[in-house]
């Protein structure tokens, strides 16, 4: 039954790799985020106990060992992102050294006979563009235009590309609440990134698609799902916005429909940041679409929001049943999503890019009894079968993460890896959850 569908595992970058300032890498603005302090020089970090991601798994050295362990447990593919500023420190010139990093991975994996997907941008934009801008200036899309087909080009023996991860996260946290890098706070900025990076998506896939036709090519999407805290039509009302917010906004324009202003007049203003016939350039025929569903979120009705008149409520305040990240476990969520994009009636796969939960795990005698994590991946992976029994074209399933990582502003302490790391000597310890999935893996359910 699920023969088809394709079962791996993900990373990015900026989250794992380590050596951020050697080989000829250059800054990437959540090198600068790290370091940033609000007084110049002193104040607490931005990052939560002022964690810094050169502290984390070193996978720039030790890539061989992980994709070993890929192997070990029985996935065959295998997502990660490319650093843009180590294969183009300034965003525009070439480090051959960092090209050659990414060769060797790819190389690596194939020779073990696992799938690479690569992500071309997980969040960590070279500082030098966003000195011109970043995702606010159009100029974005050139450069990031010419970085992907530099990267496509020289990487084709990689078939899947993955072209933004979640750009609700990092246009949202970085442009608009400044809770991540770039660390900006700004409506307008926030709506300009916005649009460009839609843009992007669609300028890229054409680009890649041109030159190679037989690639498979898509984007990935942060999927929460969203309810209302009751069943009264003004809290119904309430989540549909937040829905409009979360979720539909940055996916929607690419499946054709626009931007969903309809309910929230002041996301209209985006249409001033749209030059003629940007309308034609957005609606674009993905080849795949990634969805990325951690959690669900609640919203009511609440009448002194001056705009929007919503109000969120958070995790804790509604359930016990939280991870690291202090997120609502709620797997029927995933089941939801997929149904959600299923309801599109797109034709197209739909693929879980990421799915997985943070605890804070520990070391016990040698190992790590992480059985919360298995319940959550056994859960999860049970809605999205569902979904597959029932009709719907979803068409694989990535976990996150295969290591310990870098969990941005909230530092080392949420542990999301089925690979326990030390992040002082960098050794790794299979978690209870990898050895899970090599069974599950190896029976015929999952064959
Ligand atoms: C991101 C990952 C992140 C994960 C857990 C996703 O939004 O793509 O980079 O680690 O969520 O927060």
């Amino acid at each position: 039954m699920h023969q088809s569908m394709i079962w791996g595992v993900a990373i990015s970058a900026a989250q794992t790799e380590s050596a951020h300032d050697s080989y000829g890498k250059g800054p990437s603005i959540w090198d600068e985020f790290c370091n940033k302090k609000p007084f110049r020089f002193f104040g607490k970090s931005k990052v939560k106990n002022s964690h810094h991601l050169k502290d984390s798994a070193d996978f720039y050295h030790q890539y061989k060992t992980d994709i070993d362990h890929i192997k070990y447990i029985g996935f065959k593919h295998f997502r990660f992102s490319i650093a843009w500023s180590r294969v183009m420190p300034d965003g525009v010139n070439i480090n051959p050294e960092g090209v050659e990093f990414y060769k060797s991975l790819i190389d690596y994996c194939l020779e073990q006979d696992i799938t690479p997907w690569i992500t071309l941008y997980h969040w960590d934009l070279p500082a030098a563009l966003e000195k011109k801008g970043g995702w606010t200036n159009r100029d974005i899309l050139t450069y990031f235009n010419d970085y992907a087909m530099f990267c496509v080009r020289s990487f084709p023996q990689v078939n899947h590309w993955v072209i933004l991860n979640e750009p609700s996260v990092f246009l949202g946290a970085g442009y608009l609440f400044g809770i991540h890098a770039p660390g900006r706070k700004s409506f307008d900025a926030f709506l300009k990134a916005t649009h460009h990076a839609m843009l992007c998506i669609g300028m890229t896939y054409r680009s890649i698609k041109k030159e190679f036709p037989q690639h498979s090519v898509g984007s990935s999407f942060s999927m929460t799902q969203i309810d209302p805290h009751s069943n009264k039509s003004r809290d119904i009302k309430a989540a549909r916005i937040a829905d409009l917010l979360i979720n539909r906004f940055f996916f929607e324009p690419l499946l054709g429909h626009g931007y969903p202003t309809a309910e929230v007049k002041r996301m209209e203003a985006i249409k001033d940041c749209m030059l003629p016939g940007d309308e034609v350039l957005l609606p674009t025929p993905l080849d795949f679409i990634g969805i990325q569903t951690y959690t669900r979120e609640v919203f009511k009705y609440h009448p002194l929001n001056p705009f929007l008149k919503i109000k969120h409520i958070p995790a804790h305040k509604r359930t016990i049943d939280l991870t690291a990240m202090n997120w609502e476990i709620h797997a029927k969520s995933i089941y939801a999503n997929i149904m959600k994009i299923e309801a599109y009636q797109l034709n197209i796969p739909i693929i879980v890019t990421e799915n997985g939960v943070a605890f804070e795990d520990e070391v016990v005698l040698g190992r790590v009894n992480d059985f919360k994590r298995i319940h959550y991946f056994q859960t999860h992976i049970n809605e999205v079968i569902k979904a597959k029994n029932e009709g719907a074209n979803v068409q694989g399933y990535f976990a996150w993460s295969l290591i310990d990582n870098f969990e941005w502003a909230e530092g080392y302490q949420p542990r999301f890896g089925l690979i326990y790391v030390d992040f002082i000597t960098k050794k790794r310890i299979l978690k209870e959850s990898a050895y899970w999935f090599r069974r599950h893996l190896n029976s015929s359910l999952y064959a």
